[in-house]
């Protein structure tokens, strides 16, 4: 009964086959300039159905700091929404990268309005003794486990590019959007004027993959530089785009973030028909929220459920608990077996 995180689970077979095999092969360059590389980056023009750059990085943090800081000026601004991941779990890595500030905006859930983002960019202020605005982040699926739909977030992009900002999606957990949204790679970026993208492998299937695709390759040799001088740049890359090449391979990551995805929504429903916890609302992707006593969170522990209190002063009136419940995030992952699922509901059941 593992929901704790989808950092949590181990790595899927077919990636961990290729580290192997990648290991066993002859030597490579070093430093990117192999072959495993080379042919992964064909594959992500391929997936977003136009010329892209590639870097690849071991970490989220990384992705999400070295892709902002490549479109910011140490003048510059991050603007994202206050429970951003880049805003509080990165340890400031954003603004130490870029030299750049940063700015927390609220929105209900997570998900800005494009009134809402528009309002906030504009209170800013701006200028010679403040900085300039340079991007925007969103991120999908959102801290909240809450998905945009192409269309809202080509509004969003609209509102940031009116105001000069370029875009960055935290994609930590792109595979499960997709999946859920149904839609091609290119419709939750380039075509709806996302600028850079933070592609997870990681919480999907690999072991420890990033990767940072930029839409306009022009940017690449920035971002090179960036990397190596923050010291992300891993001699071995091949085992890095090893993870990327099988976890890509014939919709191995789609079909493992289909999994992840079912698997919450399976957990959601049991949640919402048991009268000792409520559902917050329906998951957006792999990430269940819900309002129960610690008294219930201590007894589904006891019985072995892993889960995080996801306690937070961002909510909206008609989101906060009620009569001494607290807020709960269950994830689920592509390793997360059916039996899991089952077990939890059982210790619902008994309570
Ligand atoms: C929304 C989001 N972005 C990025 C990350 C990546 O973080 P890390 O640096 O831990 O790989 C995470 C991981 O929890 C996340 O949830």
């Amino acid at each position: 009964m593992m929901f704790a995180s989808d950092n949590w689970a181990g790595a899927a077979l077919p990636v961990l086959e290729a580290l192997v095999a990648a290991g066993l092969a002859r030597p490579e360059p070093a430093y990117g300039d192999d072959s495993v590389t080379r042919a992964l980056e064909r594959r992500f023009s391929d997936l977003f159905e136009r010329e892209v750059a590639v870097v690849l990085v071991p970490t989220g943090t990384a992705a999400n700091s070295l892709a902002v800081a490549t479109f910011t000026p140490p003048w510059g601004a991050i603007v994202a929404h206050e429970e951003g991941h880049l805003m509080i779990d990165e340890c400031g890595a954003p603004e130490f990268y870029s030299g750049a500030r940063a700015y927390r905006l609220p929105a209900h859930r997570g998900l800005f309005t494009p009134e809402g983002l528009a309002a906030g960019l504009d209170a800013i202020p701006q200028g010679l003794h403040h900085g300039r605005l340079s991007v925007v982040s969103l991120t999908l699926p959102n801290e909240f486990g809450l998905l945009y739909t192409p269309g809202e977030l080509a509004t969003l992009a609209a509102v940031a590019h009116d105001r000069g900002l370029a875009v960055h999606l935290d994609g930590a957990r792109f595979a499960n959007a997709v999946a859920r949204l149904g839609v091609a790679p290119a419709d939750v970026t380039w075509r709806a004027g996302v600028d850079v993208l933070s592609f997870g492998g990681t919480k999907g299937g690999c072991a420890m993959a990033e990767a940072i695709v930029l839409f306009d390759p022009a940017r690449r040799e920035e971002l090179l530089f960036r990397r190596k001088r923050a010291g992300q740049l891993i001699s071995k890359h091949r085992f890095v785009a090893a993870q990327f090449e099988a976890w890509l391979d014939r919709g191995l990551w789609l079909d493992l973030a289909t999994h992840a995805n079912r698997m919450a929504d399976l957990l959601a429903d049991g949640i919402a028909a048991c009268p000792h916890t409520r559902l917050a609302w329906r998951p957006g992707a792999n990430e269940v929220f819900a309002f129960f006593s610690p008294e219930t969170a201590a007894r589904l522990e006891a019985a072995g459920a892993r889960f995080y209190d996801w306690s937070t002063a961002a909510l909206a009136a008609d989101d906060l608990p009620r009569d001494g419940e607290k807020l709960w995030r269950l994830v689920t992952s592509f390793a997360t077996r059916p039996e899991e699922v089952a077990a939890f509901l059982a210790a619902l059941a008994a309570l």
